[in-house]
């Protein structure tokens, strides 16, 4: 069995792979071997009543160099760090990443295998040993529209994206509950006793979330009850680089480059969904039906929700899909502008799609090979 190394399995990102391979009996196929940055030599985790070795030194090169794969969430800080010292001592094995730092490399690939299975294998197959999880917001849109990109169907796409607070971190997360927490305590009593008028209730609410006890050391402003629509550092075109990442990533993912992504990234006050609307221009005229078709044909997580209000609310909501591995996609309508003109509303959880799950498949793939 292939000796798998696992890095930053205790974060967000890390838990809840470790969740899905749990799910999906993953550590049965492997020789899993649990690493740490801060609480090596401390015991492994107990996993299905399997008690897993001391915790090794996710730092020192010489175990890590005995892994046939290693699979990190531990951020691209540690990528940096580790990874270029472990190639130099002439590790051969396969690295899979969750985090940025590796990914537009010429000899890296972006991995979404329900939408680039075949430039995986065939870069399996040229000895490309490393692999990177896309941007979430990029791997959620491709499980979506993958379909229409397969068909080339797609000349280009305006994005709105509204992100939840998992995106940006576990802290980021319980500053976004505790903000929600503060502003209901203020108004808690006005509520209960249902007299003080909503215009008072609102101010009371506003001045809480303008005042310097609100919790804001994370997303430096509030969150709850307002939006953000800044996600990651400023890029000299002006866009934030987590928008300059929709269209580089999926060119790379796709192996393509005839169309054009632009993107509004914007965070709201989501748990672990990122939704997005889209506003598509296509290369051909084409039935609603059509590109129904094309859309749901392409995989098997993706589903079509009608264009209605009832099914709109009860499938296509951050509530509705968070925790499963569904990518609904709805509001499909062919536009006034023009006959090759598409809207489309999508949601899908981060952490699944978003993150662990290409990382869980990836190592299927490897073992499988
Ligand atoms: N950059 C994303 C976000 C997270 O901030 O929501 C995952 O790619």
């Amino acid at each position: 069995m292939k000796i798998v190394g696992l890095v930053g399995w205790r974060g967000i990102v890390g838990s809840v792979l470790l969740q899905r391979m749990q799910e999906e009996n993953d550590l049965l196929n492997i020789t899993p071997v649990f690493f740490s940055t801060s609480q090596f030599g401390q015991y492994g985790p107990v996993i299905n009543n399997i008690s897993y070795d001391i915790l090794k030194n996710a730092y020192d090169i010489n175990s890590l160099k005995n892994m046939d794969i290693i699979i990190t969430c531990q951020g691209s800080e540690y990528t940096n760090q580790v990874y270029p010292k472990l190639r130099q001592k002439n590790w051969k094995g396969y690295w899979i990443d969750a985090s940025s730092a590796l990914r537009m490399e010429n000899d890296s690939i972006i991995i979404l295998d329900p939408v680039n299975y075949d430039m995986i294998i065939s870069s399996i197959k040229k000895g490309i040993k490393t692999f990177v999880g896309g941007n979430c917001t990029v791997s959620l849109m491709l499980m979506a529209l993958g379909g229409l990109f397969k068909q080339k169907l797609i000349k280009w796409i305006t994005v709105s994206t509204y992100q939840a607070a998992s995106g940006a971190g576990a802290r980021h997360i319980i500053e976004l509950l505790n903000q929600m927490g503060a502003l209901y305590s203020t108004v808690q009593k006005d509520l209960l006793n249902n007299l003080t008028a909503i215009l008072d209730i609102e101010k009371k609410v506003t001045n809480m979330s303008r005042s310097s006890n609100f919790p804001t050391d994370y997303f430096s402003v509030p969150l709850a009850g307002s939006v953000i629509p800044w996600i990651d550092k400023k890029i000299n075109t002006g866009q934030s680089r987590e928008e300059w990442k929709a269209h580089a990533e999926a060119q790379k993912i796709l192996g393509y480059n005839n169309f054009t992504i632009e993107s509004l990234c914007i965070r709201i006050g989501a748990i672990r969904c990122h939704s997005q609307t889209f506003f598509i221009k296509l290369t051909q005229e084409l039935s609603l039906r059509n590109i129904e078709d094309i859309i749901k044909q392409h995989n098997q997580w993706v589903n079509v929700v009608p264009n209605n209000i009832s099914d709109t609310l009860l499938k296509l909501t951050p509530a509705a899909v968070t925790n499963t591995l569904n990518i609904p996609i709805g509001r499909l309508r062919l536009l006034n502008i023009g006959k090759k003109y598409l809207s489309a509303f999508t949601v899908g959880d981060q952490l699944l799609w978003g993150a662990a799950e290409p990382l869980r498949r990836m190592l299927n793939l490897l073992i499988n090979y």
